[in-house]
């Protein structure tokens, strides 16, 4: 989609006009250049009440010398930054070639934050994942064209608010393709291989691969154990943006298991196909740095995706496996579909080499975190209430919500309750399964400092598993992955 921003002059294609409920008149500036046929239905329309300004009404008119499409916005009080973000969502969503390609949309007293909203949802909703689809020869993809038109005095501010929008949703859409992408093709070495074309012209990023052989000979038992039963093996991803600028930075790992059976600890079939999203940690990830690249950010940060595909087979780990990671902590393995906090047990170890002010982990960790917030928040845990505040926040801002868990001692206590190892990979039993699991992760955040003044590097566990994929109420996905954080993460890191 290609957005413009522009004072109210004349209208290109379909006039798009958002009302409130209750609304009985159109502002006369908001019609200026509106041919006079057309204009006199939009004021009919709106002055009989047909159009009711309710939330979600989409109203079309054709009229011989133009077109419009009346959108409810509800009540003016009830009005923000989410409603106008649904609303540019759910229009692009309803739109039929019937329409147009090519939108003016004008709005009234609104503020340059919800202009810009409704045009992110519009940017953010615009995607298809059609790549394995057979097209017929005159199908031409059509790309959409909006022009928003607001006061003269909010152009400039609007169109810097909306060159954002649009270059952190390329991060999105490209965490959405990953997240999308068939298990068949989209293996660990193929994201490795996606990450180094994607960092060749980009000269402030550095790609690294930890292969197979490489993990091995460095200990990690962790990501090695979980992909060692696939004939396409594991591997770790190391993305830096600005490594020489000095000081701690944030580091941010992904749970990237491109497709999870369980292994040996096999999963029922119902639903199966789903885990080719299990990797979204690393979809997430692999999006941020994009936005953050699209954005000039100009500060440091490392990106680590531990990546690795769970499969049953004769060389796969068993149950009762006792593996070393890389911390040197041991951990017996009795289930070896409770995978993705092993092979994050060594991403989150080496985030130490990169000197983090803080760690983040993005895992669809637990179906225990579906089963307590359902598909509308992240699981959110931290040993940090600095940070989890300012994740909390940032995800209200941009509507993605990750919601405050706990990480109680006697969840730790749970998981060092090993006879014959330093950590079991397992609860004890299957309450509070997501609970467990952040305080098996939180066994592997490096500290810092020597003696009296070491301590725990600030760091959140955030559990995807609801929000990755599967949402009927988000607005902005039409179905698949979400590419969800990738806007969170970056207000968090771009606001500071
Ligand atoms: N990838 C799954 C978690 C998952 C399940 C995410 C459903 C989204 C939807 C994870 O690897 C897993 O299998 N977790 C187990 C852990 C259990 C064995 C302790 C689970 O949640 O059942
Ligand atoms: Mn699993
Ligand atoms: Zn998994």
């Amino acid at each position: 989609m290609e957005i413009t921003v522009s004072n109210i002059e004349h209208v290109n294609g379909t006039l798009v006009l958002p009302i409130n409920k209750g609304d009985e008149h159109i502002a006369d500036d908001r019609l200026g250049g509106v041919a006079r046929s057309l204009r006199n239905q939009i004021e009919l329309i709106v002055s009989s009440g047909d159009a009711t300004g309710k939330k979600g009404e989409v109203i079309t008119l054709h009229a011989a010398d133009g077109k419009a499409a009346i959108i409810g916005m509800g009540k003016e009080s009830e009005r923000n930054e989410k409603t106008c973000r649904d609303a540019g969502a759910k229009f692009v969503g309803q739109y039929k070639k019937r329409h147009g390609v090519v939108f003016t949309i004008r709005f009234c007293g609104w503020s340059e934050a919800e202009m810009a909203a409704f045009a992110e949802g519009m940017i953010l909703r615009d995607y298809k994942y059609d790549k394995y689809k057979s097209k017929d020869e005159d199908e031409e993809d059509v790309s959409l064209k909006a022009i928003l038109q607001c006061e003269e005095s909010s152009v400039k501010a609007l169109g810097k608010l909306v060159s954002t929008a649009a270059a952190v949703a390329t991060g999105v859409h490209l965490a959405r393709d990953l997240g999308n992408c068939p298990p068949n093709d989209l293996f660990p070495m193929a994201y490795a291989h996606n990450a180094v074309e994607w960092a060749k012209d980009k000269e402030n990023v550095q790609v690294n691969i930890i292969s197979f052989d490489e993990a091995k000979e460095l200990g990690m038992g962790g990501l090695v154990g979980v992909g060692m039963g696939s004939d396409r093996k594991p591997c770790m991803v190391i993305f830096e943006l600005n490594r020489t600028v000095a000081g701690p930075a944030p580091v941010i790992v992904g749970k990237g298991i491109t497709f999870d059976t369980g292994g040996i600890s096999i999963k029922p079939s119902p639903s199966m196909d789903e885990m080719k999203y299990d990797m979204h940690g690393s979809a997430t990830v692999f999006g941020l740095i994009q936005a953050l690249h699209a954005t000039n950010h100009q500060g440091r940060v490392t990106i680590i995706a531990c990546m690795a595909e769970n499969m049953p087979d004769a060389g796969a780990q068993r149950p009762g496996d006792v593996i070393t990671t890389y911390s040197g902590k041991t951990v017996e393995v009795l289930n070896t579909d409770a995978e993705g906090r092993l092979v994050l047990a060594d991403g989150l170890w080496k985030a130490a080499d990169y000197d983090p002010s803080y760690i983040i982990d993005l895992a669809t960790l637990t179906g225990a975190c579906v089963v307590a917030l359902g598909h509308e928040a992240s699981g959110l845990w931290s040993n940090n209430d600095d940070l989890l505040n300012n994740i909390k926040e940032a995800g209200e801002v941009v509507d993605e919500i990750a919601w405050p868990m706990p990480l109680f001692p006697a969840f730790e206590k749970e998981m060092k309750d090993s006879k014959i190892a330093d950590l079991r990979n397992l609860g004890a039993g299957r309450w509070g399964g997501s609970n467990t699991a952040a305080a098996f992760l939180k066994q592997f955040v490096p500290s810092k400092g020597e003696g009296e003044d070491k301590e725990q590097i600030p760091w959140a566990h955030m559990d995807i598993a609801g929000t990755a994929w599967g949402a009927k109420s988000n607005a902005c996905v039409a179905h698949g992955a979400t590419g969800i954080h990738v806007r969170t993460l970056h207000r968090l890191i771009t606001k500071q």
